[in-house]
């Protein structure tokens, strides 16, 4: 008995090397664990052993029962990680294969127009700079020299939030910001949305998109602001650009003018968009930024002086890319962005 059963030991050690899966594994288990198997079967024969033999036998026989019990039961545990690592393996998502259908997306020409005019300042030694589009009412009209009774304070202009907040009608007091966080030198340009109480049209959004420009230095003149916007409309729209400037009035700034340029369609020969005049009307706001916005911030006006810009980005993107309607930026229709 004692040979049987340490022939079934080996032949379990033997037999294990060959499985291959989970149903196998429990086959030899039956084959040699079950009721009918083969361990159970010496065991029977318990019954002719003397009673001497009977208790060391047993003993043997539960040592050997243990030890297959083990075996099979670790060898159980490898077949299991070998299953999982190969479900693993197999459900590797290749994130490089190529799938033949990538639909790559682009910049809205909106966004690309302000990174081109941000990169044209940028050039030309300007920072990059951001604001809130909630603004203050202090930002927004009294720190730029804007008085309570002025027009577009007004309730039927102006998106108010409460009596001290509101959506900024202007980039301009990104102005303020600068130059009470930076002081005086300063170049900065800032790009952002902007919100006034326009019913829409095809050239009317009650939120459009402004970039704004400030320089203040000792020495500043206006004839730096016109060589700069002179060189920046070039270097935007072509070398044939001619500007205009006419007086305007700004309370942030003083004096003010607003810029006019050749216009796109005729390039200044005269047609029906610009009414045969030969230019553009308005493309920008500019000025020698005002003394008391200066002094309201802190810098002083009798050191430094400066210049400040604002242009309206959605229709430089218009004119740009030949759009007509200014509603056409913000529908998110992709017929109309898949053209760009
Ligand atoms: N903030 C002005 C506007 O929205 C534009 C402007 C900016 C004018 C800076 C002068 C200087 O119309």
């Amino acid at each position: 008995m004692r040979e049987k059963l340490n022939h079934i030991r080996e032949m379990v050690l033997e037999d294990i090397v060959n499985i291959i899966g989970l149903d196998e594994l429990e086959n030899l288990r039956i084959k040699y664990l079950g009721k009918k198997g083969e361990l159970t079967l010496v065991l029977r024969e318990m019954g002719k052993l003397t009673a001497e033999e009977r208790p060391v036998m047993g003993q043997l026989a539960n040592e050997i029962r243990n030890e297959i019990e083990d075996t099979l039961a670790s060898f159980k545990e490898k077949l299991k990680k070998e299953v999982r690592d190969d479900k693993i393996k197999k459900e590797t998502i290749d994130v490089t294969i190529s799938t033949n259908n990538e639909k790559l997306g682009h910049r809205h020409p909106l966004l690309a127009t302000v990174e081109e005019l941000e990169n044209l300042f940028i050039s030309m030694g300007f920072s990059v700079v951001n604001g809130p589009e909630i603004e203050t009412v202090e930002n927004n009209f009294d720190a730029l020299n804007s008085p309570i009774n002025h027009p577009s304070r007004d309730l039927s202009d102006t998106f108010y939030l409460n009596k001290d907040l509101l959506l900024r009608t202007h980039t301009s007091p990104v102005q303020i910001r600068a130059m009470k966080e930076m002081g005086a030198p300063l170049r900065i340009v800032s790009a952002g949305r902007t919100f006034r109480f326009d019913s829409v049209d095809d050239t009317h959004s009650p939120m459009f998109h402004q970039l704004e420009g400030l320089v203040i230095d000792e020495k500043i003149s206006m004839a730096n602001l016109i060589h700069t916007l002179d060189i920046f409309i070039k270097e935007l729209f072509g070398d044939d650009m001619k500007t205009r400037y006419r007086p305007h009035h700004f309370p942030f700034t003083e004096p003010s003018a607003e810029v006019d340029v050749t216009c796109f369609d005729c390039r200044g020969k005269g047609c029906s968009h610009c009414n045969n005049t030969g230019w553009s009307m308005e493309l920008l706001g500019c000025g020698m930024v005002h003394p008391n916005v200066l002094e309201y911030c802190g810098i002083d006006s009798e050191k430094y002086t400066g210049f400040a810009f604002g242009m309206g980005i959605d229709r430089i993107t218009m004119v740009k890319y030949g759009i007509n309607d200014i509603r056409l930026l913000f529908e998110n229709d992709n017929r109309f962005l898949e053209q760009f």
